[in-house]
């Protein structure tokens, strides 16, 4: 039976603004942002460099504080917790992709996907083993697990990244340009893997691209533009 209570959104920003520097060194990075995302949703945020995209997706997930503003994520408000609380709920319910990958570069491929799972409490070592070969599987890495980050491609990393992300099963996928690094056959293949989770788990999609393909395929595409929200397909 379909329940006629509204369901709360995976992500709710309230008058979220952002400054890095002060005095004449200031930048307004996010300007009054107001942004209400589904549970569920696939969505991509465009804008060209340099236009907030890295810094909104670091406030809606808690990586980093606004200037000021509302963040409620999955129904807790970010603003009022402690570090170590932060860490807890991002460790369970986040998945964040990095532009730059943030892999540990003295641990292998296994290791990188591996440690995290078992670190986080959540789960038993045979079962994190399971989803990490799994998971690099899924992104085609299975041959490469040995490998150290500095021994892969551009694109290599980034799928071992993508596959961190998304081994613990997380409610919401945050995802910091993840085809950027892939060709076109492969970006495509990551993104088949990401909109089959979406459409399978219900987990909440939010993308950062440049990519044309993502933004086609994208259920909403929203974009910034010197820190404001310049257009939402769903408005
Ligand atoms: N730590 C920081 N200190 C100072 N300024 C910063 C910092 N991080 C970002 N900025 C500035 O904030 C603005 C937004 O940067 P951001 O990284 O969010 O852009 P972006 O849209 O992700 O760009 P790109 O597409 O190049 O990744 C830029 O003007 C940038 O120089
Ligand atoms: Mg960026």
């Amino acid at each position: 039976m379909r329940s006629s209570v509204k369901e709360l959104p995976a992500i709710f920003l309230s008058d979220i603004y952002k400054s890095f520097g002060s005095n004449e060194n200031k930048v307004e990075a996010l300007k009054n942002i107001n942004l209400e995302i589904a549970k569920g949703e696939f969505m991509a945020l465009c804008g060209p460099s340099g236009s907030g995209k890295s810094t909104l997706l670091n406030t809606l997930s808690g990586i980093d504080k606004p200037s000021s503003g509302t963040v409620i994520f999955l129904n807790k408000m970010l603003n009022d917790l402690q570090a170590d609380e932060l860490a807890a709920i991002r460790s369970k319910h986040l998945g964040f992709i990095f532009q730059f990958f943030n892999l540990l570069p003295v641990l292998n491929v296994f290791d990188n996907v591996f440690y995290p799972l078992v670190l986080n409490g959540h789960f038993s070592p045979k079962e994190a083993r399971e989803r990490t070969l799994h998971f690099l599987d899924s992104v085609g890495l299975a041959q490469l697990t040995d490998r150290k980050p500095g021994q892969l491609s551009g694109g290599q990393q980034q799928r071992v990244a993508i596959a961190r992300a998304l081994a613990h099963e997380p409610q919401v996928v945050v995802a910091d340009e993840p085809t950027g690094n892939l060709d076109m056959a492969m970006g495509e293949a990551i993104l088949d893997l990401l909109m089959t989770i979406n459409q399978q788990t219900r987990t909440t999609f939010i993308i950062s691209t440049h990519s044309t393909q993502l933004k086609d395929r994208a259920q909403r595409v929203i974009e910034i533009k010197d820190g404001e929200l310049a257009y939402d397909s769903a408005r």
